[in-house]
């Protein structure tokens, strides 16, 4: 597919569509997003990417309203907690999310993190299927348009299968040069699933920014390294989510629309690792 801008649409399983790329608020402090949000709509991004546990969810609801953008123009995500999964908890949290955001539905809807065997042993397949279960019924109910999860590897969407009624629609995973998953995105993408790459630039504090090999592959192309890593998530089919408070930068990471990366050069940046990022492995995390 031929990608103009940040807002070529990509169509999910169910029909929905979701604009290319979206703008990320991870870490984006309460009194900071909802003039970072608004910034961000003037400039043009119509994804926005939010989640409870990020403790911004009422200023990027304000930023919205502040933008005076038609609500149905924009995609708007975000996630259950971890606290919150389970069958009630998790119609609870949607609703808290969308009182929260000043909202009255939901584009998109994700478990945060899977439930794993490291915290909640065999419970942990019943745990995530029932926090489905709810999901399923608020999407038929059409207080989200698409429901999907995060951080979810192939095995754990395996086994949410055996039970799901509908299949997630996305799953959103780290994806940045040094922590490619490439084997995880294929298989996702063979799944049926489109996929969102968390932390694209490495995440705050990381050192792919300042890498020898991606900097050189930016000089190449007249771009940052911050738009080769865009480029470089885009020309896999994935979705990057970039995070920046600075117009200056939200807008270098609207504009990687006009090169090409050459197959040598996906394969160079493919085989990068230890850039740092979070690189947190979800079967292994106690939160
Ligand atoms: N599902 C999950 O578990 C999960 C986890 C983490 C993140 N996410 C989502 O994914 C989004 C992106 O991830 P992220 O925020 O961790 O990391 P990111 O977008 O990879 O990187 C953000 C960092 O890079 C800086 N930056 C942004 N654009 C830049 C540019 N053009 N040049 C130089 N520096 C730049 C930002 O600083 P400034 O803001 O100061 O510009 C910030 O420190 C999040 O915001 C969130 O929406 C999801």
């Amino acid at each position: 597919m031929e990608f103009k801008n940040i807002n070529t649409m990509r169509q999910l399983n169910n029909g929905v569509k979701i604009p290319c790329v979206g703008y990320g608020t991870f870490r984006t402090p309460e009194e900071v997003a909802e003039q970072a949000v608004a910034d961000a709509i003037e400039l043009g991004y119509r994804h926005i990417d939010t989640a409870a546990v990020y403790g911004n969810e009422t200023a990027v609801g304000k930023g919205i309203k502040d933008s005076g953008i038609n609500r149905k123009e924009l995609f708007v995500t975000s996630k259950l907690w971890n606290t919150e999964r389970g069958y009630e908890s998790t119609k609870q949290a949607l609703q808290d999310s969308l009182d929260r955001l000043g909202l009255d539905y939901l584009d998109l809807y994700l478990i945060h993190w899977p439930a794993n065997e490291k915290q909640f042993g065999d419970d942990a397949k019943r745990l995530n299927a029932e926090t489905w279960r709810a999901m399923e019924e608020l999407y038929h109910e059409g207080k989200i348009r698409a429901i999907g999860l995060s951080n979810f590897l192939p095995h754990h969407v395996a086994d949410l299968m055996e039970t799901a009624e509908i299949k997630p629609m996305v799953d959103q995973i780290e994806v940045h040069p040094g922590w490619p998953h490439t084997e995880e995105v294929k298989k996702l993408q063979s799944m049926d699933l489109l996929v969102e790459a968390w932390a694209p630039l490495g995440g705050q504090g990381s050192s792919v920014l300042t890498n020898p090999t991606l900097k050189e592959i930016a000089e190449d192309h007249g771009k940052t390294v911050a738009q080769v890593c865009l480029r470089w998530v885009l020309q896999q089919g994935v979705l990057p989510l970039p995070k920046s408070v600075h117009v200056k930068r939200m807008q270098q990471n609207m504009d990687f629309f006009d090169f090409e990366l050459s197959n040598d050069e996906m394969k160079q940046i493919s085989a990068l690792r230890d850039l740092g990022g979070q690189c947190a492995n979800p079967d292994d995390v106690d939160f």
